[in-house]
């Protein structure tokens, strides 16, 4: 800035000289013009040269979002903050890897949905109390923020059977976030994740099943386990199964120490006609459950809250 001024002023000094040409004897003019004409370019590039300097640093000074004041450089601190991915996420990616490599297609889900999906479509009788285990957010408009990617069976079903008429099957994974109104600690959250998967065929068994989940909780927790299922209730599924896994020992558990991993079972047959596919020639599969009890269990988690908490300190401990 100061420069800039300097310069200025010796502009200035240089225009009265000129004034003083008429004073000068005549042979003498032309030299003494070419003479100020040589000192005025050379002042004038170089006061072009400094206003340019100082417009590339008010350029810089323009990021409104530097926590230091105009013109000061970014401190270190500042340089090293940087965003990363949530750990759901990028394990809600290796979920969806294990079964694209196993052939599954993949079906996002949706954050409100309404009653025919969550409930209607998935043979939920009217006023059945099973409509209130779960505990499920309405807006005002009556949509309902879904309680499980079930939600997305219908879509589904309706979407791909068109390979079951060209011979094929339907094979579709579908996670997504979903919602319960109820009461938060360390083992529920309002938020959490779920993956759905549904397969339909016409010679698909409970076998299948329970062979496909095996393979995919061997390949997420990377070493053979023990399964087991004992019996479920689920309107959409019928027989309905809860699958579990014994905790790996690798991971803190004792033999015997089962946990329920998923809710599963054959597709009813109303879910199937509902969608349009005859249920006396075709036959499926479903099931559903939450990505971050898998996790947690995978990291040895206690408390499921730290996923929502936007806690730094947690979330650094996964990049
Ligand atoms: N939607 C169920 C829940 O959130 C889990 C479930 C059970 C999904 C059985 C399925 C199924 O697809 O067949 O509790």
């Amino acid at each position: 800035m100061e420069e800039l001024e300097k310069l200025k002023q010796e502009l200035k000094k240089l225009n009265i000289e000129y004034a003083k040409i008429k004073d000068v004897a005549i042979e003498k003019r032309a030299a003494f013009g070419r003479e100020l004409n040589t000192k005025k370019t050379a002042i004038m590039d170089k006061i072009a040269k400094a206003e340019e300097a100082l417009l590339d640093r008010k350029v810089e000074a323009l990021d409104v979002t530097a926590p230091v004041a105009p013109n000061e450089k970014m401190p270190e601190v500042y340089s090293v903050f940087q965003g990363s991915k949530h750990p759901l996420m990028t394990e809600l990616d290796r979920v969806v890897a294990i079964y694209q490599s196993m052939g599954f297609d993949v079906m996002e889900s949706r954050q409100l949905d309404d009653e025919y999906h969550m409930f209607d479509s998935l043979n939920f009788a009217k006023e059945h109390p099973a409509r209130d285990g779960y505990d499920t957010f309405r807006t005002e408009e009556g949509l309902i923020p879904p309680a499980h990617t079930s939600t997305m069976q219908n879509r589904v079903l309706k979407s791909y059977k068109h390979l079951l008429e060209e011979g094929k099957e339907i094979a579709v994974v579908v996670p997504g976030r979903v919602y319960r109104n109820e009461d938060v600690d360390a083992t529920h959250e309002h938020t959490f994740y779920q993956c759905e998967g549904v397969y339909v065929s016409k010679t698909c068994t409970m076998g299948d099943m329970l062979g496909i989940l095996r393979e995919f909780f061997e390949k997420y927790y990377e070493q053979k386990l023990n399964i087991r299922t004992q019996p479920g209730y689920f309107p959409f599924t019928e027989p309905s199964l809860e699958f579990m896994i014994e905790k790996p020992k690798a991971l803190g558990g004792k033999k015997g120490d089962f946990l329920e991993m998923l809710g599963c079972g054959m597709i009813h047959p109303n879910v199937l006609k509902m969608a349009g596919i005859d249920p006396t020639e075709y036959h499926g599969f479903a099931w559903g459950g939450g990505i971050d009890r898998l996790v947690m269990l995978r990291y040895g988690l206690k408390d499921v809250r730290y996923f929502e908490s936007g806690n730094l300190n947690f979330l650094r401990e996964f990049n």
